[in-house]
């Protein structure tokens, strides 16, 4: 088992980058790729950049020339469900792309010539006990109070289901009541998750998770919330999430080979 992690920006993958055991750094791509150990499970993690092209990319090459068996993408989101605040955490069950079609040449959604608009994340139900785990026993030492209460939160609540993902920064209201209005499921917006899982599904069925937390409303004030809440909080919800997970799906991994 090797686990590829992935995040937009540095600050998503930071947590992890500056504990994880380095072994070894590659350049490839103009992205760096750091492969190495966290809690005994052999991990590679890489920084992809913001957008779906980039996120792609770097999800092939975590697959296909680092040998990753599983991928974790993590990292923030703008709200769409109304009932999301700032600092809980989605786990994706399934994602799509927001901004694709091609109708009338196919159904809006769909990706061309494979036939399917939605993509499975095959560990989101252990992504989801590694989120309940780390708000539970870890995200008071990593966020003191103070400083959650300047973000309006107290516990995170933790939600699954439907992301959905576009090479757009969604903060314009109108826009977002058009995506709520034709995926009403949707819980979050973000640039990214589609594209690894559909990588990940095209490449053989990689068992993937996604894993954001609210930074926005995805409305008029999203790119100041965002800013301030990546620089703040996103590095211990996003990176300590992503760790348990990869600490649960080792030691999963090291009870199947007893
Ligand atoms: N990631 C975090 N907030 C976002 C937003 N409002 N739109 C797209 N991606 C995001």
């Amino acid at each position: 088992m090797k686990i590829g992690i992935l995040g937009a920006m540095p600050e998503e993958i930071a947590f992890l980058g500056s504990r994880m055991g380095l072994e070894r750094q590659t350049r490839m791509a103009q992205r760096d790729f750091l492969e190495g150990t966290w809690e005994g499970a052999s991990v590679v993690l890489a920084y992809s950049r913001i957008g779906k092209v980039s996120a792609a990319l770097t999800t092939a090459l975590l697959i296909g020339t680092f040998r990753a068996t599983h991928v974790i993408l993590t990292g923030v989101a703008g709200a769409l469900d109304r009932a999301l605040r700032v600092g809980d955490v989605v786990i994706a069950d399934r994602l799509m792309q927001h901004d694709l079609d091609a109708s009338p040449l196919f159904p809006r959604y769909e990706i061309p010539l494979l036939g399917r608009s939605t993509f499975p994340c095959d560990l989101a139900d252990s992504a989801l006990t590694a989120a309940h785990a780390y708000i539970a026993e870890d995200f008071r030492r990593d966020v003191p109070p103070e400083r959650a209460a300047a973000f309006g939160m107290s516990r995170p609540n933790v939600r699954r289901g439907l992301i959905v993902s576009g090479d757009q920064f969604l903060d314009d209201p109108a826009e977002g009541a058009r995506i709520r209005g034709d995926l009403p499921e949707a819980l979050c917006v973000e640039m990214e998750g589609a594209a690894v899982a559909q990588v990940c599904y095209e490449m053989g069925n990689v068992p993937c998770a996604v894993i954001r937390v609210i930074s926005d409303d995805a409305g008029h004030s999203a790119a100041v919330d965002f800013t301030r809440f990546v620089r703040d909080v996103a590095e211990f919800l996003t990176g300590g999430i992503a760790a348990r997970l990869v600490q649960s799906l080792h030691e999963e991994a090291s009870r199947q080979d007893v």
